[in-house]
């Protein structure tokens, strides 16, 4: 019989959330387009001032999903049919899928096998061959790095940079929030985020210029309250708009349940990937140390055969545990094949993926598993599976650990 004990209800639906939606259903006023719909009084702007306020964006715009925002983006910094476009090849395939749907060309980049994130110093060789408009950071599994330097330089040769944060809302690199290092922070508010409406989406930037085309790309050209505007028609926008009813969710989600756990979540990843980092068998990945906050997606668990990792899923499946179960990179699958010959011209450029197991052999521990039941749980399972290599180390505060392969 399987023991439950451990599964975790997610999303987390709080009283506040069920009373903020069903407000609007009374009310009628499902939309912006409603006549009595008031602006500044709204869920969508309630809301949209709160996730601005934490991420310290000055400007943001709520979308219907991630990859619109990363299209979105992508649009309004003015990247066009044909433009190449760097992208970490190591993400979910929406930030690609983003790039080719603006037939522009994805461009991948290799990732660091330490961290799962992409590398520097290919970004600069691949600049230097391709000369792309724009680049797709992806923070993947909530991770962030020093990207100081390459966001310098890219700068320098114009290379717009989007940051796809779909599974980093809320992480931080020295008290800087994942969004604001590049010219525009993509999110996701899937329901397997850590902030959800089931499916939603959000842009940030600071600049004003930029806000003003996503504005108008999300709402047909008529887009409301534009700053510095009016409603001039200048570019052939679409409906991106979303419901006062995912906008009642996000505005209670966003703190009662995003803000109310993300520093336990915090602690407990670290522990996790610490207790991880100091087994022998398997292990997770390198946390910088100017990370000043995990909120992460989920935590990577990388084994280095599959027969170990069978094992730990035969565990994950008895503890009731839903994971992320890692298959082949990206470059390897369907799409990369068969979807190229459906299509005219070369819709990306493949470099090499630099370790095939690590995706393999990888299972993904999701956000809603961060706490001690867990924690003992893995303890527990890996003492007793003999690939216990010493004590965790978080006491002694040491959880930077890197672990050659
Ligand atoms: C890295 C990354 N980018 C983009 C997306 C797309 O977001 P959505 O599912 O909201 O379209 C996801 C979703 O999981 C993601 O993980």
């Amino acid at each position: 019989m399987k023991n439950d004990s451990n599964s975790i209800k997610w999303p987390v639906i709080t009283e506040s959330c069920i009373e903020n939606v069903n407000c609007v259903l009374k009310s009628g006023i499902l939309t912006t387009k409603n006549k009595r719909y008031d602006l500044e009084n709204s869920f969508q702007e309630q809301f949209t001032r709160q996730f601005c306020d934490f991420l310290n964006a000055p400007y943001g715009k709520v979308v219907p999903n991630g990859t619109i925002a990363l299209v979105i983006a992508l649009l309004s910094l003015g990247v066009k049919e044909n433009d190449y476009v760097l992208v970490s090849e190591n993400t979910w395939i929406a930030s690609i899928s983003a790039i080719t749907l603006i037939n522009a060309i994805p461009v991948l980049v290799p990732c660091k096998i330490g961290n799962l994130l992409i590398d520097c110093e290919s970004i600069i060789k691949l600049q230097r061959k391709y000369k792309p408009k724009a680049i797709i950071i992806v923070h993947l599994n909530g991770f962030l790095q020093d990207y100081s330097k390459i966001l310098h330089d890219l700068k320098v040769h114009n290379v717009k940079v989007i940051e796809d944060c779909a599974q980093a809302i809320g992480s931080e690199y020295k008290n800087i929030k994942a969004g604001t290092f590049g010219d525009i922070g993509a999110f996701s508010f899937q329901e397997s985020k850590v902030l959800t409406c089931g499916e939603g989406g959000f842009l940030c930037t600071k600049d004003i210029a930029i806000y003003r085309r996503i504005c108008l790309y999300q709402d047909l050209t008529y887009a409301q309250k534009i700053p510095m505007g009016n409603n001039e028609m200048y570019l052939f926008g679409s409906n991106y708009r979303v419901t006062e009813q995912q906008c009642a969710l996000l505005y209670s989600q966003f703190k009662n349940v995003f803000l109310a756990s993300i520093t336990e979540k915090d602690i407990w990843a670290k522990k996790i990937i610490n207790l991880l980092n100091f087994q022998k068998n398997v292990r997770s990945v390198d946390i910088d140390r100017n990370q000043t906050v995990l909120s992460l997606f989920k935590i990577p668990v990388i084994f280095y055969s599959i027969n170990e990792k069978e094992k730990f899923l035969s565990f994950l499946e008895k503890n009731s545990f839903s994971y992320y179960n890692g298959g082949k990179p990206l470059y390897l699958t369907n799409i990369f094949s068969t979807g190229r010959k459906s299509l005219k011209k070369m819709h990306y450029k493949r470099q090499k993926f630099n370790d095939y197991n690590i995706q393999i052999n990888q299972v993904g521990i999701f956000h809603y598993y961060f706490n001690q039941n867990t924690y003992e749980l893995l303890k527990n399972y890996f003492t007793k599976n003999d690939i216990n290599n010493s004590e965790d180390g978080y006491e002694n505060n040491s959880y930077f650990i890197k672990k050659q392969l």
